[in-house]
């Protein structure tokens, strides 16, 4: 059978990135493989991962965008993750795999996403915004940052006392689930269904305050659709 081959972008620490190694060794990805891990930046401890697991490794510069499609071409990659990658990809890149490159994101899109909200910015406008939910969100990668479909959503509760820090720590280990979920619908081709239906995800011990945030996010005057019986 032959292997879905991965190429995985990082920028920093790579946590997300060993979240997909772990799943591609243990099964929980099935039949693919990491076929490259690309950094935008020098020396960053994703790419030590990489070397420690044997995966091809290096870095391109943003500004070099006909690098990347080129060793795109030639490592014959069939999918993208974005696990932490802090620069745009090129246009043709966006074109050539389309449906086919997934990003993870450390808030609930599309609140607290899009330009300059990365790292630990997103989570201080969380606790700034005073919202009781946050979370992570697998989405699709298009020609903006954090606009294309969202694949699976998975709230996570904000708690008295909580800084940017800890809340960060608590949403980046929902984060590693969330984008294991979605690669692994990515391998085994069911991204379209997931775009059409995107998930939600809430642990069990987290639901009671559901309401509540469903009531603050309409009080941003976003609009939410109960799949069941249309526009709330
Ligand atoms: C994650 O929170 C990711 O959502 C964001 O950058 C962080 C990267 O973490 N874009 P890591 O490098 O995967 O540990």
């Amino acid at each position: 059978m032959l292997l879905y081959k991965l190429a995985v972008l990082v920028s920093g620490f790579g946590s997300n990135l060993q979240a997909v190694i772990d799943a591609v060794s243990n099964g929980t990805i099935p039949n693919a493989k990491v076929e490259l891990v690309i950094s935008n930046r020098e020396g960053v401890f994703g790419l030590e991962r990489a070397e420690k697991h044997g995966i091809a490794n290096m870095v391109i510069n943003k500004n070099d965008p006909a690098k990347l499609s080129g060793i795109l071409e030639d490592k014959k990659i069939d999918g993208i993750v974005l696990a932490g990658y802090l620069s745009m990809i090129p246009p043709d890149v966006i074109e050539k795999y389309k449906s086919k490159i997934i990003n993870i994101h450390p808030a609930l899109l599309p609140l607290f996403g899009g330009k300059g909200f990365y790292g630990i910015r997103v989570h201080q406008a969380v606790l700034t915004a005073g919202v009781n939910y946050t979370g992570a969100t697998a989405h699709l990668v298009d020609h903006k940052y954090d606009t294309g479909d969202v694949l699976i959503r998975s709230i996570v509760p904000v708690l008295p006392g909580d800084t940017a820090e800890v809340l960060q720590a608590r949403v980046l280990e929902v984060e590693h689930r969330t984008l294991v979920l979605a690669v692994k619908a990515l391998v085994e081709n069911k991204i379209e269904e997931l775009a059409a239906n995107p998930l939600t995800q809430i642990n069990e011990e987290d639901k009671e305050g559901v309401l509540e945030f469903a009531q603050g996010l309409l009080a941003l005057g976003k609009a939410l659709t109960d799949t069941d019986n249309g526009e709330l």
